[in-house]
């Protein structure tokens, strides 16, 4: 089985090397449109494997589409990433021009392959990727909302004292600062409540955390985050090649589910081999069905600036 990933940078590389490390295929192609780089990238990586002990092979290739053909899964991250100060929203104009390109032509030689949309405005992408592809719905996955929701529950580990591995939580809505809903209402620390442990207080200042976290580190590195969003991408290629079916929020066009429709938007959706393939129903209260609105709103109006292209 051969993954691709477009993009050999910071998210790009380090999704990849996520991938590579839990052998997920046997051959993993890093795609870059900088001369030289994706083989660089690649090399180094492949001079970890005794290190680290995988098997999978590393291809490097600058703009060779034809090596990334029958790939079961393709990663997108090209494209420019934020500076401080900036949103994932002003990213639009340059990021869509490179996704339609980039999705055009992986398509080509992988018919078959489903798609994980990380490139920023990570809502907007996704929805060109839908329209672009012409492959079914299901297969275009975009990753925001895996992210979000792992910020969130490390904020929430913070302010617990506890390991974010006895948490559930989830980011719904858009990948924006101001779009995305973390739901602290069904968010749990081993099946209680975090209501029950932090004030509405407490609780309000992780929410704000969340919805800020990918700025804080821009702010901090001066470029946009990739451990998290690395690492969240390969999670989600790990639950689509073994079919494991797991849940995750996630970036899926919607056709009334959720009240809206011709949308991509964060929502849970059930993960495997064909891609996302159920969306859970998590019955929002009124004011959480209102913010979901009022998200959707704002990423349709995002939206919108694709007419352009
Ligand atoms: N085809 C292939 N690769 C491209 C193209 C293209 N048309 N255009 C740009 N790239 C490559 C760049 O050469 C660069 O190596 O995409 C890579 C992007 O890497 P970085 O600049 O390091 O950006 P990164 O931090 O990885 O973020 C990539 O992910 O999280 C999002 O907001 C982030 O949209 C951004 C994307």
């Amino acid at each position: 089985m051969k993954i691709t990933v477009i993009g050999a940078g910071n998210v790009g590389a380090t999704c990849a090397e996520s991938i590579v490390r839990m052998e997920l295929a046997e051959e993993l192609v890093l795609l870059d449109i900088r001369e030289g780089f994706a083989e660089g990238k690649a090399m180094d990586m492949n001079q970890t494997s005794t290190l680290h002990g995988f098997h999978t092979k590393v291809t490097g290739v600058t703009n060779d589409y034809k090596s990334t053909s029958n790939s079961a899964v393709i990663v997108i991250t090209s494209g420019l990433p934020r500076k401080p100060g900036m949103t994932r929203e002003e990213l639009i104009g340059t990021n869509a021009g490179i996704v339609k390109s980039v999705v055009t032509q992986s398509i080509a030689e992988s018919p078959e392959a489903v798609v994980v949309v990380i490139s920023n405005p990570m809502d907007t992408m996704t929805y060109l990727a839908v329209k672009q592809s012409g492959l079914s719905k299901n297969k275009i996955i975009g990753m925001g909302g895996i992210l979000d929701s792992s910020r969130f529950k490390y904020y929430l580990s913070e302010a617990l004292d506890c390991p974010p591995s006895d948490l559930q939580a989830s980011v719904i809505g858009g990948h924006g600062d101001k779009t995305m809903i973390p739901l602290t209402r069904l968010a749990s620390y081993q099946s209680t409540p975090v209501s029950t442990h932090l004030s509405n207080e407490n609780l309000n200042a992780v929410k704000a955390s969340t919805m800020i976290g990918g700025a804080t580190l821009t702010g901090l590195i001066g470029t946009s985050a990739w451990y998290a969003p690395g690492a969240a991408g390969a999670a989600l290629v790990a639950s689509i090649v073994n079919d494991q079916k797991r849940i995750f929020p996630c970036c899926v066009y919607l056709d009334g589910e959720y009240g809206e429709s011709d949308i991509c938007l964060g929502v849970p959706v059930v993960i495997g081999k064909g891609g996302w393939e159920k969306i859970i129903d998590y019955q929002l209260n009124d004011s959480e069905k209102e913010a979901f609105a009022k998200s959707a709103d704002a990423v349709r109006s995002m939206n919108s600036v694709l007419e352009d292209f």
